[in-house]
């Protein structure tokens, strides 16, 4: 092929493009089950909170079978989470690079992505999405239970069931902020939400925003603080 090829009508081959896995079938399926669960549990518990929002029960079947069906959302949700919990904890530990990428969250920002450090699986933003999340949800299923008469009510007494019911709805407010952030992250970096459909990046996407990651991978060493890289996990 000349240098010029495409300007004289041949094909330019520029062969397969490389890709990464990323997420094992497994990890996806987990994923999206938790996903859909803080979904359902966010609209069942919605319609439960505000009386202008009842009208959302009738997705459940109505109101007094929205409230039996919305703590077991939750018992999904938390093992839901456990899994990924377990699959992901090494990769979401706090490393040196992640102080240097939060101290310099304006170049994330505006994509200046040369002045960022390399970071490895996960980047501080995530990170801090993860430990959230898994703090909101203990906070969520522990005030839950304490609410859930039809198994609990011989346990717990009024005045635990009131502070119960205030913390379970400041831990939903602040879950669903985080969901917020998570979902649009996820789709403001271009490439990514592929990641979880998929499970495999671009080698131009894992280079571009989790170099580190994508070294360990090429290399095959493996960081001996934990969170080191298996191709997919
Ligand atoms: C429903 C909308 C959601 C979308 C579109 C979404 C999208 C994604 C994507 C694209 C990734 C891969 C990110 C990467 O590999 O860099 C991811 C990872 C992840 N997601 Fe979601 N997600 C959603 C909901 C949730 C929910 C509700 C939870 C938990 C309650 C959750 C927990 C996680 C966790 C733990 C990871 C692994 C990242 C880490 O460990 O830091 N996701 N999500």
């Amino acid at each position: 092929m000349s240098k010029d090829g495409a300007k004289t009508g041949e094909q330019v081959h520029l062969g397969d493009p490389v890709t990464v896995d990323r997420y094992t079938a497994g990890a996806r399926i987990n994923h999206w089950i938790t996903a859909a669960s803080l979904v359902l549990l966010a609209i069942s518990g919605l319609s439960l909170f505000h009386p202008q929002l009842f009208f959302l029960t009738a997705l459940f079947g109505g109101g007094e079978n929205t409230r039996a069906i919305h703590p077991w959302i939750g018992v999904v949700l938390f093992f839901g989470f456990l899994g990924l919990f377990l699959r992901f904890w090494k990769a979401n530990l706090w490393k040196r690079e992640d102080g240097t990428w939060m101290a310099r969250l304006r170049d994330v920002l505006t994509a200046h992505d040369e002045r960022l450090p390399e970071v490895g699986k996960y980047n501080a933003g995530q990170k801090m999405v993860f430990w959230l999340m898994s703090v909101l949800i203990i906070i969520l299923i522990g005030s839950g239970l304490v609410l859930w008469d039809e198994y609990f009510a011989q346990y717990t007494s009024v005045e635990q069931k009131r502070a119960a019911v205030l913390i379970h709805a400041l831990a939903a407010i602040v879950i669903i902020c985080v969901w917020i952030v998570h979902v649009y992250a996820a789709i403001w970096v271009r490439g990514t939400v592929r990641a979880m459909i998929k499970g495999s990046v671009t080698g131009g996407w894992a280079w571009r925003h989790h170099r580190k990651w994508l070294k360990e991978l090429v290399t095959g060493k493996h960081d001996d603080r934990g969170g080191g890289a298996k191709p997919a996990e």
